[in-house]
């Protein structure tokens, strides 16, 4: 599928099944997706462009690469997003963070902002949106649109689980921004529930069920 890896790495595919099993703790969903969220940012950050730099060695000065332009910018969807947060910037601690709160109205499944902080420069920045649940779609096309009416033009979506419907609907909406998923389901149900999925990825973080 064209701008869409799937993240097939043994140990994000394990810890996606323990998550899917409904008597999982609490807990240790959320240990879990701290981790795959660690995993993640090392695939989504692959092929960030290097410099060459100059650094004295204890035996000569040389020429050596490092991550080129501005600190990232991972920008969580709340709540669930933020379950991913802390992986992220265990891996990258230096990016900068913008909080993007959205829920999906139960009725409609469209998505209603709550809350939006970003850097004031987030337009000069890459912006790595995350999610663990891209559903029908409705929440991660806000975000995107959001960030985009602010001025970013560097974009990639991450999530843990798709629908089908959801990859469509998005690589519709922004072509120009990729997708990493740990996994594409079968499909929506008719309450806008990814099937087979592991349920309501906030509640299930938060124990708010
Ligand atoms: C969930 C999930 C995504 C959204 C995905 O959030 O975390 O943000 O649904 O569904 P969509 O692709 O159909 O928009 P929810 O609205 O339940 O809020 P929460 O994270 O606060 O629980
Ligand atoms: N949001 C979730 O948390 N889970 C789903 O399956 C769909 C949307």
């Amino acid at each position: 599928m064209q701008g869409v890896t799937v993240v097939d790495h043994p140990l994000v595919q394990h810890k996606l099944t323990l998550m899917r099993d409904k008597d999982r703790s609490t807990t240790n969903f959320r240990q879990l997706l701290n981790e795959i969220g660690m995993l993640l940012a090392y695939e989504v950050t692959r092929d960030l462009p290097l410099e060459l730099v100059e650094v004295e060695t204890p035996l000569e000065k040389t020429m050596k690469p490092m991550i080129a332009g501005k600190k990232l910018v991972f920008a969580p969807i709340l709540r669930a997003g933020v379950g991913f947060l802390d992986g992220m910037l265990t891996l990258v601690p230096s990016a900068r963070v913008a909080h993007i709160g959205l829920y999906r109205d139960p009725e409609t499944l469209t998505a209603v902002e709550y809350y939006f902080k970003a850097p004031s420069d987030v337009a000069e920045r890459m912006v790595i949106v995350m999610d663990p649940m891209l559903a029908t779609a409705n929440s991660a096309i806000a975000a995107v649109d959001r960030l985009k009416a602010r001025g970013v033009t560097d974009l990639r979506f991450v999530c843990l689980l798709a629908a089908p419907e959801g990859i469509a609907k998005f690589t519709t909406a922004h072509p120009d921004v990729p997708v990493w998923t740990a996994a594409i389901d079968s499909h929506l149900n008719d309450h806008g529930y990814i099937v087979p999925g592991l349920g309501d990825a906030g509640d299930r973080m938060y124990g708010t069920k």
